[in-house]
């Protein structure tokens, strides 16, 4: 879908498939100039009862006089909209253009123009986002909308501020897509191999740095705690380094580490079978990685981003690490693995340690960390686990205005006590209460050396049921945040 925004003087006379007006909620107006036709129709249609501008109502018109467009898209906005009010309506227009045979539309802000402009890509792309990779049929027929048009009424040309934020907004969009592609990818299809692939091309595309680590260089690192999760499966392990260099050598970079395990049965600490399925799902880290890396090339805003994503299966096999096994992870903390289904920490850890050869400015781990993440926080806030105050209010910020929110959890030493082990430095798991802090409290460890925050993202990164399906996030919060820490 092509996006693009410029200056309109007569909006009603645009001939276009779709004219889409927001009608603020008690006014009952367009709000435009010169619109008494259109004013005419709003009022005539509240009259009638058909329509009224409550937040996210919609009427379409079929050829009404008052346009020159095909269909005339009426979407009710909150009287003072904010951000999320604005998506409310955006995604009901969107909704309704889906089921219409409309290739190109036009949207009409007469206010809330960068706003519009902020959101309308993400709100597009997700609601016409289609899953069809590993089908043998297109889902459905619907002609695709190719071109949404947003009209700066008025003026010669369209603010500058509203096409900064449309191009960016894009750029996020295409982040976000391939970053639910790649989790709602099966795990036949998305191994970690895949993700090494995927990570190569964005390179190749974008002009940025991709090196890949295999089961032998880090052995030679000395890697055991990740190699330890590897070990079960026959798809090889991958250790992907990706770098985008957009400041100054000098420039210490920003780091994002993403759990990419590509399909967790739990090892030998097996999960029970029901919905396993979406453990392929446990990849989003890394998904979100590459989604933020491809949005990041795209903006090219001058800020050094290395990307770390510890890639691999969870698998039990004869071969397989067993619970009661210590490891010595790349730090030299030995860890005892005693549930081998806590294995995204043993993974990390090792990733975190690497990541203080950059000496980075920041470290951001991103993670499908735990289910007791999701009991906490459900579907609604990311988990943020952080010792830095700074650092966890640029997250939360982001979160905000992203409308990708976070919330801050303890991150205190009293719960590691949970994680004491009597044939080891630290067990990897701590017990049922506080599951997702000692989980952070672990991965802590590997993190003293740099400003450090977690983002446990089991309960938003994708849905369940009916809908089931990657949401993409946190990429327009981790955009959002690298933004914010550029020059
Ligand atoms: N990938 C899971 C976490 C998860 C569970 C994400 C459910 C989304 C939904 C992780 O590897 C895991 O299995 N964690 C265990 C940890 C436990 C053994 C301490 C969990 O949460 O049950
Ligand atoms: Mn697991
Ligand atoms: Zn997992």
């Amino acid at each position: 879908m092509k996006f693009s925004i410029s200056a309109v003087k007569k909006p009603l006379q645009i001939k276009t498939d779709a004219l889409v007006v927001f009608v603020p909620e008690g006014r009952e107006v367009s709000g435009l100039a010169d619109a008494d036709a259109l004013d005419d129709l709003i009022a005539q249609l509240a009259v009638d009862g058909d329509f009224k501008a409550k937040p996210g109502s919609v009427v379409l018109l079929h050829r009404p006089a008052a346009v020159g467009a095909q269909r005339l898209l009426l979407v009710g906005l909150a009287a003072k909209p904010e951000l999320r009010d604005w998506k409310k309506s955006l995604q009901a227009a969107a909704n309704m253009l889906k089921t219409l045979p409309v290739k190109q539309a036009h949207l009409l802000a007469v206010n809330g123009l960068d706003t519009l402009a902020e959101l309308t890509p993400g709100v597009f792309s997700e609601v016409f986002y289609r899953y069809d990779t590993t089908r043998s049929v297109e889902e459905t027929d619907t002609p695709e909308l190719a071109a949404l048009h947003l009209c700066a009424v008025g003026g010669d040309a369209a603010p500058p501020s509203a096409k900064n934020a449309l191009q960016q907004a894009e750029a996020v969009a295409i982040g976000v897509r391939l970053t639910r592609e790649l989790a709602n990818l099966p795990a036949n299809y998305c191994t970690p191999a895949y993700l090494a692939e995927t990570a190569k091309k964005l390179a190749k595309t974008h002009d940025l740095t991709c090196k890949v680590l295999g089961r032998a260089e880090m052995e030679k690192l000395g890697m055991g705690s990740f190699l330890a999760v590897a070990q079960g499966s026959v798809q090889p392990p991958q250790f992907i380094v990706l770098e985008y260099r957009g400041a100054g050598k000098k420039d210490a970079p920003h780091v994002l580490v993403g759990k990419g395990v590509t399909f967790d049965t739990g090892g030998i600490s097996l999960k029970p079978g029901a919905e396993m399925d979406e453990m392929k799902f446990d990849m989003s880290g890394a998904a979100s990685v590459l989604g933020a890396f491809e949005a990041i090339a795209r903006i090219k805003p001058r800020i050094n981003v290395i990307g770390l994503i510890a890639a691999t299966e969870n698998m039990p096999d004869g071969g397989a690490v067993k619970p009661g096994d210590v490891v010595t992870s790349l730090s030299g903390q030995t860890i005892e693995i005693l549930n081998t289904d806590a294995e995204g920490r043993l993974i990390l850890c090792d990733a975190l340690t690497y990541a203080a050869r950059y000496k980075p400015q920041s470290v951001v781990d991103i993670a499908t960390l735990t289910g007791a993440c999701v009991i906490a926080l459900g579907k609604v806030n990311s988990g943020l686990f952080t010792a830095d105050d700074a650092l966890a209010e640029a997250l939360l910020q982001a979160g905000r205005a992203t409308l990708d929110p976070c919330w801050r959890m303890p991150l205190e030493s009293d719960y590691a006590e949970a994680l004491k082990s009597n044939f080891a430095d630290v067990a990897n798991i701590g017990g049922r209460p506080a599951g997702a802090i000692t989980a952070a409290c672990f991965l802590w460890r590997f993190a003293k050396d740099y400003r450090w925050a977690h983002l446990d993202i089991a309960g938003t990164a994708w849905n369940s049921g009916a809908n089931k399906g990657a949401t993409g996030r946190p990429v327009p919060l981790l955009v959002r945040y690298l933004l914010s820490q550029a020059q």
